[in-house]
């Protein structure tokens, strides 16, 4: 179908601003409608290149807003959903859980709800859930999560993402609702919101701030491009099979200490300094409560069923995103506001 009203949460946020970008670009039949709270973490600024695009609007919106929402299917009557939008950090999810149980519990249910009640006739029909390996829990030093691992959520995060991810499945055995779901890792890339660990790192080292590393720095992540990630969200959206998890990974594991070390020798080289010089900000502070140790995902069955793979390695992807940084400086300015100011005195200054 070429034609296509596609409505997609979040999409003013990290990912999901890659996510709009691509499908609007790529394909110019559909209709692309970005439903966006815009909280701290949803930037119109991301979008300021596609804006204008005749398949694409933008429209200001909370998705527990239960009214709103059913209104709004009822307006526009999407063929489907891609959802991304979330509370997305784990570290303000140990602040304030219920902020996560409300958008990521309640809003997702609220949308289903909306799906479910506009989709009498079904065929055609796709509810699209973005999800995260974090609900699987946490590795030691070997194994990896696949789409058959249980659910192990460990922070309010994960919690509220794996209840997300069950509501999903609930809708697809009760009611017929024609879904699927994909669980990513870490992602990185431009755009992405300087309290997470690469950004946040890149920006304290431009500005000579201590960096600070949780606990011994030996938790590992896979990390993957973020434009490979809406690469495999394209994929999953039209060739993955209802019902079905895909498992999203980059085949990229690293120590966050071996990450903050190797951003601190390319920034030494693009900033000038010499070599051994941002490392010496490294800071080790009171690690995360309840922090997942490893996460390592086996992403075989979306490769080998649907053909997608990573496109970028890693040290060319992170030299690429700090080059991202140091040209958007402005970006990073008119983000770190405020409100932000608080979060990280909040989070970082009695650690
Ligand atoms: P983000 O925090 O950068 O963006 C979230 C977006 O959702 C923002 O634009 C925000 O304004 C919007 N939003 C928040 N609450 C809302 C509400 N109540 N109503 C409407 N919009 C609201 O997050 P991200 O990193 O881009 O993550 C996007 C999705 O991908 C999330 O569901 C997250 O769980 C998942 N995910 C993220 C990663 C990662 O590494 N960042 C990895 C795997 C999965
Ligand atoms: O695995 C997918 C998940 O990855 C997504 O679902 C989440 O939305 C996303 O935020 C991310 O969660 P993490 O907790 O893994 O990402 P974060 O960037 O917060 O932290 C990465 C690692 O770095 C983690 O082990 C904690 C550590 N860390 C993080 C920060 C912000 C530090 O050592 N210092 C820091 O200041």
């Amino acid at each position: 179908m070429s034609n296509r009203k596609i409505l997609i949460t979040g999409g003013a946020g990290f990912i999901g601003s890659h996510v709009v970008r691509l499908l609007v670009n790529k394909y110019p039949g559909y209709q692309i409608v970005n439903l966006d709270a815009l909280t701290y973490a949803g930037n119109l600024e991301n979008l300021r290149d596609i804006e204008a695009s005749i398949n694409y609007c933008f429209v200001k919106g909370d998705i527990t807003d239960e009214v709103f929402i059913n209104e709004l299917f009822a307006k526009e009557q999407f063929d489907a959903v891609i959802h991304l939008a979330a509370e997305s950090h784990v570290d303000r999810s140990i602040m304030d859980p219920l902020a996560f149980v409300k958008t990521n519990v309640i809003g997702t249910a609220v949308l289903l709800n909306a799906a479910r009640k506009s989709w009498q006739d079904k065929s055609n029909k796709l509810f699209y859930h973005v999800s995260t390996d974090e609900v699987y829990g946490s590795l030691g030093e070997t194994g990896l999560f696949t789409e058959e691992t249980s659910y192990d959520p460990r922070s309010p995060y994960s919690a509220s993402k794996a209840s997300s991810d069950h509501f999903v499945k609930a809708y697809f055995h009760t009611y017929d609702l024609p879904v699927v779901i994909s669980n990513c890792s870490n992602n990185y890339g431009s755009h992405h919101f300087p309290e997470k660990l690469i950004p946040l790192m890149i920006n304290n080292i431009i500005n000579n701030k201590p960096l600070p590393v949780y606990g011994k720095g030996d938790n590992v992540r896979d990390w993957l491009w973020v434009e490979d990630h809406a690469r495999a969200i394209d994929v999953i959206f039209h060739k993955g099979r209802l019902g079905e998890t895909y498992n999203i990974g980059g085949f990229n594991e690293w120590k966050n200490i071996d990450i903050v070390m190797l951003l601190c020798r390319l920034m030494d080289q693009k900033l000038g300094r010499p070599e051994g010089e941002s490392a010496k900000l490294i800071t080790y502070v009171k690690d995360r409560a309840g922090h997942d140790k490893r996460y390592a995902i086996d992403a075989t069955k979306l490769n080998q069923e649907l053909g997608w793979e990573p496109s970028l390695q890693f040290e060319e992807g992170l030299s690429k995103t700090i080059d991202w940084y140091l040209s958007n400086q402005d970006w990073v300015k008119n983000i770190t506001s405020g409100a932000y100011q608080q979060y990280y005195h909040n989070q970082y200054n009695a650690r």
